[in-house]
């Protein structure tokens, strides 16, 4: 495992945590106990800077630096992957040709730049989506340039607004690490800047409604010709069909991507889940997708197109659902509750409450405190092989080596009875002494933590999971930081730009205009809000 400098202490991933775990009871209780006192190398220091200051990389800033074993999980994992592969150019493989891969840098971990170091990105994205995918692109270095509309701007920076004057918590949390001009795409000036950032960056991403860029005159042939080597990155509802035209949002993703028909309890609604699997979900694919192909262009020399569609997204993330309704032709799903209660399955998969499934049944149970605290409880899994060890905790050693509760299958059509008998020990413990008992054994289980509880946890701010930011207007907020560790790159935390903050930089710096051309470009009203007239106001 890499040791990062200036790092004393370690951190312990769950792959690692897990593959060390022994399945004593002493070595469970030093898990238990890591958790309340969790190990971690990350350091973080939050700084507060003037509004003033031109450089948002200089301004408030949470700087992480994080040290990893491992055990990323799913599509987290994989963008993971893939931009540490994109950081390694030289060391590449192409056409099944061996070349000479690079020598390992020298620089002790954590001190050779970022993952996406080098890598600009046109950030022509809005609300949730689009922005969450570009905000981690930064996060693995990627300079990001959001263009906005003069006067306007993302929607969100007004939408939901808990500090009067100041970007709402649902723009600062979903755009860190960028920078802002504002550009009305529209006008012939704006065109003109737009040309030159498109010549300049490696990838446009967009999430507008279906057919917009191409109304700004931003078609893929007029892109490519400028930039051969751009990559055009797009969230959109749905892909190529009868509704491809449609404008969606995050419900109408679940609803049509598989989520919502499969989630709550089979007499209820439908329901949508409180995670964001529709706009955050895909703007993790289209990561995904992003430097995949900024991969291939390493080999090819030209970018390519990157669709993720959101109900593609959540289907993708519903797959198990898609795996059970081709189950339900050989039978009824005896792991759902349903099957033990001599409910008959229909044609389509049912929704499953909170079971969990296969050999290892699973509920959510109340706790102590569970008549008042809305979060007393705790989701228990009945972990086959450590069924013993559950009927010793709760008291009902025979179960052990009773036939009609011994095994997995023998117990499918108990599970009523058996989490009842399970439920009647855990209201006897809060969430979290249950927690710790249940570990000591090795029994698989979590307390329902609510987010004031996952805001107050120490563990996740250590991680960086968790990150206090500065914003000049609107002090201090808490975020999620960058939940995809990687141990050789640099992770840090800066907070959203203002609205057109970096308009003048990125005109001088970014693409070189002297001062007589962003003069005539700013008196050409491209870049600002429309002057309001008497009647307009
Ligand atoms: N200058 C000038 N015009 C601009 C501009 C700029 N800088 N930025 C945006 N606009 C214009 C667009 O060109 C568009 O104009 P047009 O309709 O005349 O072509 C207009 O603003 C509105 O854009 P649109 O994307 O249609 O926004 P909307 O608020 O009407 O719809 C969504 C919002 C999210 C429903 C829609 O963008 C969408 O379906 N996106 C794809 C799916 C998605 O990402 N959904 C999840 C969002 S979290």
């Amino acid at each position: 495992m890499a040791k990062k400098a200036k790092s004393k202490s370690k951190s312990r991933t769950p792959v690692a945590k897990s593959a060390s775990k022994a399945k004593s009871k002493a070595a469970a209780k030093r898990a238990a106990s890591k958790r309340a006192a969790p190990k971690s190398s990350a350091k973080s220091k939050s700084k507060s800077k003037s509004a003033a200051s031109k450089s948002a990389a200089s301004k408030s800033r949470v700087k992480l630096v994080e040290r990893v074993a491992g055990g990323l999980a799913g599509a987290a994992a994989l963008a993971g992957i893939a931009a540490v592969a994109s950081k390694s150019r030289a060391a590449k493989r192409g056409n099944g040709k061996v070349q000479a891969l690079k020598a390992p840098s020298k620089k002790p971990f954590g001190q050779d730049g970022k993952a996406l170091d080098g890598v600009r990105i046109l950030d022509f994205t809005h609300v949730q989506s689009g922005p969450t995918c570009t905000q981690l692109l930064a996060w693995f270095g990627a300079d990001v340039i959001k263009v906005e509309r003069p006067g306007v701007g993302d929607i969100t920076r007004t939408q939901l607004v808990d500090v009067k004057g100041a970007d709402s918590l649902y723009f600062t949390m979903l755009n860190h690490n960028k920078r802002s001009i504002t550009i009305d795409s529209k006008h012939p000036q704006g065109k003109r800047v737009l040309n030159e950032l498109i010549k300049t960056c490696d990838v446009l991403v967009e999430n507008f409604a279906p057919g917009a860029l191409d109304r700004m005159g931003l078609t893929w042939d007029h892109i490519h010709k400028l930039n051969p080597r751009m990559i055009v990155a797009s969230v959109k509802g749905f892909g190529p069909g009868k509704y491809e035209d449609c404008k969606v949002y995050e419900n109408v993703a679940q609803c049509t991507g598989g989520a919502a028909s499969t989630t709550g309890f089979r007499d209820g609604l439908p329901l949508v889940t409180g995670a964001q699997i529709g706009d955050s979900g895909t703007g993790l694919h289209l990561a995904l997708g992003i430097v995949a192909a900024l991969y291939q262009r390493n080999r090819t020399g030209r970018g390519q197109k990157v669709l993720a569609a959101m109900q593609d997204g959540v289907l993708n993330l519903c797959r198990v659902k898609l795996r059970d309704q081709q189950r339900l032709a050989a039978g009824p799903l005896t792991e759902y509750s349903q099957y033990g209660e001599g409910i008959p399955f229909g044609d389509a998969t049912p929704r499953a409450g909170n079971d969990s499934g296969g050999g290892q049944p699973g509920r959510i149970l109340k706790c102590k405190g569970w008549e008042e605290d809305p979060n007393a409880y705790i989701y228990f899994i009945t972990q086959a092989p450590v069924w013993g060890a559950i009927c010793d905790v709760i008291g009902e050693p025979d179960w052990k080596t009773d036939p009609e509760f011994a095994t997995p299958k023998a117990r499918l059509s108990k599970l009523n009875q058996i989490f009842d008998r399970i439920e009647q020990w855990t209201m006897t413990k809060t969430k979290f002494e249950a927690m710790d008992i249940l570990n000591e054994y090795d029994i698989p289980c979590g307390p329902i933590l609510s987010m004031k509880e996952i805001a107050e946890d120490e563990s996740l701010r250590k991680t960086g999971t968790l990150v206090e930011v500065d914003h000049p207007v609107r002090g201090t907020y808490l975020t999620v930081g960058n939940p995809i560790k990687l141990s050789d790159s640099i992770s840090e935390v800066t907070r959203s730009p203002l609205l057109g903050e970096h308009t003048d930089e990125i005109l001088t710096k970014v693409l070189g205009m002297d001062k007589k051309t962003v003069a005539e470009i700013k008196a050409s009203g491209a870049l600002s809000a429309p002057e309001k007239t008497d009647k307009a106001a």
